[in-house]
């Protein structure tokens, strides 16, 4: 850690059980007349976003588009563009999961900068015209933080890549966490999408750019995993579970804006672009190799996280040299329950990842920003072998 840092988390949180009917409150406030609404087919075929327009009865909405994709791509946050500006909207309300969002995101950023495509943009901070275009997030899933995060990972088919875009300007005004929102969400997503959870705060805490500040989120959203994540995927309609998850997804998200992640996000990515692997799995399936892989460097921090991944009791009564170990195998028995409790596939062969491919993983992965700042050097022979490992031959 350097002893200079920033932290900056602007967006204002409605958290808790009926959170969704302050909505309309909220648009208001950010002088919102003619919101657009983002979503997918799953979530308006579901009534999860049903739920959503009935928090909007008396605002009249500019237009509701909800042809996202899993995995957006450049071309439909360039098309949803060129129709906010033709409905006329003035505002944006995200309502989904990890690609939804960075979908809005992308949006906000070429209304904003007066552009058409998003190509264009390419880039840290280099944005110079900005008008401000109000965003409201409301996370239907309990992963990515997105709605806490000044990231955006939008897919480019042609280049077979997941281009990140990292802004202030991506910042949601206003995060939405009403647990009603992820109560129908399966075992199998909500155990994925919490181990991305988990890996945002592992990361966060672990890699060069970590500070106190987000050494306290990542911490805090640790303790939530630990205590919520199993309940929320064995009883998803509880809504404490489900708050809580919510809460650390939000915790987790503003932690690694604010830090990094490392070697598990680079390399997650690249088989997301390369090998179309979901996220959340490629986390999950990463997430304890690479903290073998980090240990050398990370064994101080590490045993630190003992005590949040596997409370006071068991921290105390392992000897502090064994700390570090204790903390992976704890990332590890929590893997392996939610494998034998949803299926979450814990290595690449169950994904369905051809090992031929992993050259091409690898080279794709040592361009990601991640590896800059994970603390242990990462070079190509290194994400090979971790790849090997995490095919689980
Ligand atoms: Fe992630």
């Amino acid at each position: 850690m350097t002893g200079y840092f920033e932290f900056a988390n602007p967006t204002r949180l409605c958290a808790g059980k009926g959170a969704i009917g302050n909505l309309a409150y909220e648009l208001k406030m950010l002088q919102v007349m003619r919101p657009m609404i983002l979503s997918d087919a799953v979530l308006a075929k579901i009534g999860t976003l049903h739920m959503v327009l009935d928090a909007l009865r008396e605002v009249r909405i500019g237009r509701i588009f909800t042809d996202i994709p899993r995995d957006s791509s450049i071309e439909t946050v360039n098309r949803i563009a060129q129709e906010y500006r033709d409905y006329g909207c003035d505002g944006i309300v995200a309502v989904g999961g990890g690609s939804v969002l960075d979908t809005a995101k992308g949006v906000r950023l070429l209304i904003s900068q007066g552009d058409d495509n998003l190509l264009d943009l390419m880039g840290c901070e280099c944005l110079t015209k900005e008008t401000h275009i109000p965003f409201v997030a409301i996370p239907t899933t309990a992963g990515t933080g997105s709605e806490a995060t000044s990231v955006a990972v939008i897919r480019n088919p042609e280049l077979n890549i997941k281009m990140e875009y990292i802004s202030q300007q991506l910042m949601p005004d206003v995060a939405i966490l009403d647990p009603k929102m992820t109560k129908t969400l399966p075992p199998r997503i909500t155990a994925s999408t919490g181990m991305d959870t988990l890996c945002h705060a592992i990361e966060a805490f672990s890699c060069l750019q970590k500070n106190p500040l987000s050494d306290a989120y990542a911490a805090q959203a640790i303790e939530l995993v630990r205590d919520y994540l199993l309940k929320a995927v064995c009883h998803g309609y509880s809504k404490e579970a489900r708050l809580a998850m919510a809460n650390a997804s939000f915790l987790a998200g503003a932690a690694f804006s604010n830090s990094m992640v490392g070697v598990v996000h680079a390399i997650g990515h690249a088989l997301g672009g390369v090998c179309h692997v979901a996220h959340g799995d490629a986390m999950t399936i990463l997430l304890p190799t690479g903290m073998l892989f980090n240990r050398k460097v990370c064994k101080k921090e590490y045993a630190k996280l003992l005590l949040y991944l596997a409370g006071p009791e068991i921290y105390v009564k392992t000897p502090e040299e064994k700390r570090a170990d204790r903390a992976i195998h704890e990332v590890l028995a929590l893997r392996n329950r939610l494998h034998r409790l949803t299926g979450l596939p814990v290595t690449l062969k169950e994904a369905g990842v051809d090992p031929a491919s992993f050259p091409e993983v690898a080279k794709v992965a040592l361009n990601d920003g991640a590896v800059i700042v994970n603390p242990r050097q990462v070079t190509y022979d290194a994400v090979i072998r971790i790849l090997e490992v995490c095919y689980g031959d």
